[in-house]
């Protein structure tokens, strides 16, 4: 499978697919062909250079209007004809456009477990929450915010140490989680095939 991944932020979920294709590239059953990115200058990027990728950055403040915009991020990412595409820590909500293009294809990971502390700060409102388990979630993007079916989630105890201001320490925590959580989500889909019913995703019947 063609996966194309747009990130946003430090990249390491987008390392950790490069690292498992790296490690077994017939086993994986799919490979990254390009990185997007809503922003210049971020280590995603270099980490897609450093991999010999092709990347492509599509900024909103390029664009008159935010429709212009989504049907840049679509052209760009379908110029690599991707079979799934991947959004890894990309902090901006796709369009019409884009998911009517690639909708039931794109797959999102979201430090929370959804549907608590959707939005772009679900680390942060957890811990502010007083939750006593939080996590992550890999699921299907639809037109909502962080609403699509789920696919995955793993738990990530919140304990004494995660301090009201701590939300990076354990934010970190959950991303370690994260990166085998969409590993292993992307290598089911590709491998094994996967239908949307709903609510429900069935891998692999
Ligand atoms: C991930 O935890 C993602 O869920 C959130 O931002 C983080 C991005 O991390 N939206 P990275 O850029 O993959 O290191």
């Amino acid at each position: 499978a063609r996966l194309v991944v747009l990130v946003s932020g430090s990249g390491t979920n987008l390392q950790a697919l490069l690292d498992a294709v790296d490690a077994d590239p017939e086993g994986f059953g799919a490979r990254v062909v390009a990185v997007g990115a809503d922003r210049d200058g971020i280590a995603g990027l270099e980490r897609a250079e450093r991999a010999g990728l092709p990347t492509f950055v599509c900024k909103v403040k390029d664009h008159r209007t935010r429709e212009e915009w989504d049907h840049a991020l679509t052209e760009a990412t379908a110029a690599y004809d991707p079979d799934l595409v991947v959004s890894a820590g990309f902090m901006k909500i796709v369009g019409k456009e884009f998911l009517a293009r690639f909708g039931g294809r794109i797959v999102n990971t979201h430090p929370a477990l959804l549907p608590s502390f959707p939005g772009a700060h679900g680390v942060r409102d957890a811990l502010a929450y007083g939750a006593k388990i939080t996590g992550c979630t890999v699921h299907f993007v639809d037109d909502g915010v962080d609403t699509g079916p789920i696919i995955a989630q793993g738990a990530v105890e919140v304990t004494e140490e995660d301090t009201p201001d701590g939300a990076a320490a354990l934010h970190e925590r959950i991303k370690e989680v994260e990166r085998r959580l969409l590993v292993d989500v992307v290598r089911r889909l590709a491998w094994h095939g996967y239908r949307i019913e709903g609510r429900k995703v069935h891998v692999g019947e």
